[in-house]
């Protein structure tokens, strides 16, 4: 994909709807009792794998522009899996296959199965669950067993751990706490409680009980994590407003960066929609300045680090980001490949064992971006040759169908 630079963005984009939230509704609605619709659901490739799934397990999804209509499934079947791409649904299943007794084989596309599941087996194995890995990665083989319900302490601040465990843990007997070091995003914890389950989250730690599932209507807000990607346009090159985007406090660490960047934006029409707080936001061009922070910060904008890094490249001084090693096991090591897209472009930026140095520099040259098939790197990519002095070409451009199949056309 070719991306030619201009000196001006300004303009009003409909981003699409949340990643973690469309998984979620989707998962949830296809194991509860009743029927529901989605509206504004993200159909990209990593929901449409989590909606394939439902299916070979028996529930009825049905997919009509941007909604989705679900009929949960009585009783799931066995069956085998494929993930594609996405973590979200590989460990989320290992966790609801494990509390609903039914036998899954799952696996996933090259990068998947190069990712850890140990951090979701181990802590499911100390309910009682029967999960086997190849090494620590997929193919990963759930068996039934009977769950008995404990207190769980999570070694990494991962929302897709914690959504496992409560998964899991809404079929075994007694109460199950999952304790977390640093609050991953709840949407799985916002969502449930809305689906009548026995649920309680207190700080980091969650209590569940055993509990049945009512189908609830959900209309998903605009994805932050894609909203992103224009706000940072906003900031570089002129005015953007994003509508309908999702700020769950869990998510939105970027506007703390912003703040402390000394980006211009502002929240409108703040509102809560389906128990998720949503507002529009607008980002005004701002003279930059470096930021630095740590791993407090890394749970609610752990997804955005490629762009921030970005944004940091293009300010005034030298930025410091540590406490990111999880980046190491995203889609590709977003350390090395953010650290690479940002030398290609001309900017500056030292990739450390958990982190980034970025020494600004007020304009990039440009140049040619390798994505390694990463949808993260391929966008915030496009984003820097947008707003960079010559332009260039991203190469495996098309993985942005991970999250945003649009991207390309918004950003024309
Ligand atoms: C997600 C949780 C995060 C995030 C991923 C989506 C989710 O991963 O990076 O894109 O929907 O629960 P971790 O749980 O590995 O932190």
């Amino acid at each position: 994909m070719k991306i030619l630079p201009r000196t001006n963005f300004t303009g009003e984009f409909s981003i699409p709807g949340d990643k973690s939230i469309t998984h979620r509704a989707i998962m949830f609605n296809a194991v509860a009792e009743g029927e529901a619709d989605i509206t504004g659901a993200l159909l990209g490739e990593d929901c449409l794998s989590t909606a394939a799934c439902m299916r070979a397990l028996g529930a009825t999804v049905e997919t009509d522009g941007e909604r989705i209509h679900i009929c949960g499934a009585e009783k799931l079947r066995d069956a085998s899996l494929d993930c594609g791409n996405s973590g979200t649904t590989m460990r989320l299943l290992m966790g609801l296959a494990a509390g609903r007794g039914v036998h899954v084989r799952l696996t996933g596309d090259a990068s998947l199965s190069s990712r850890p599941m140990e951090r979701v087996a181990a802590p499911l194995r100390l309910l009682g669950a029967d999960i086997a890995t190849e090494g620590g990665r997929a193919p990963v083989e759930v068996r039934p067993a009977r769950l008995q319900g404990c207190r769980v302490e999570t070694k990494v601040a991962s929302a897709q751990v914690k959504s496992a465990l409560i998964l899991a843990a809404l079929g075994a007997e007694g109460e199950t706490v999952v304790c977390e070091p640093l609050l991953s995003r709840d949407h799985t914890e916002r969502m449930l409680a809305a689906m009548g389950a026995r649920i309680r989250a207190d700080g980091c730690e969650v209590h569940v009980r055993k509990s049945g599932l009512r189908a609830a209507d959900v209309r998903v807000p605009a994805d932050i994590s894609s909203a992103a990607y224009f706000m940072a346009l906003g900031a570089l090159r002129g005015e953007t407003l994003c509508r309908n985007v999702g700020v769950n406090p869990t998510r939105a660490g970027i506007l703390r960066v912003f703040e402390a960047m000394n980006v211009q934006f502002s929240l409108e029409n703040e509102r809560t929609v389906c128990g998720e707080p949503v507002a529009d936001i607008r980002v005004k061009k701002s003279p930059l300045r470096a930021v630095s922070f740590g791993r407090e910060w890394m749970p609610s904008l752990i997804d955005e680090l490629p762009v921030i890094a970005l944004l940091c490249a293009f300010a005034e001084g030298e930025s410091v980001i540590t406490g990111a090693e999880e980046l190491r096991v995203k889609e590709s090591d977003r350390i090395a490949t953010t650290a690479e897209m940002i030398a290609a472009l001309g900017g500056d930026c030292t990739a450390t064992a958990d982190g980034f140095v970025i020494r600004g520099k007020r304009a990039l040259e440009g140049g040619n971006v390798r994505s390694h098939k990463d949808h993260r790197i391929a966008m915030s990519g496009a984003v820097g040759l947008a707003a960079s002095a010559r332009g260039g070409e991203i190469e495996d451009a098309e993985c942005v169908n991970i999250s945003f199949p649009r991207f390309y056309d918004l950003l024309g």
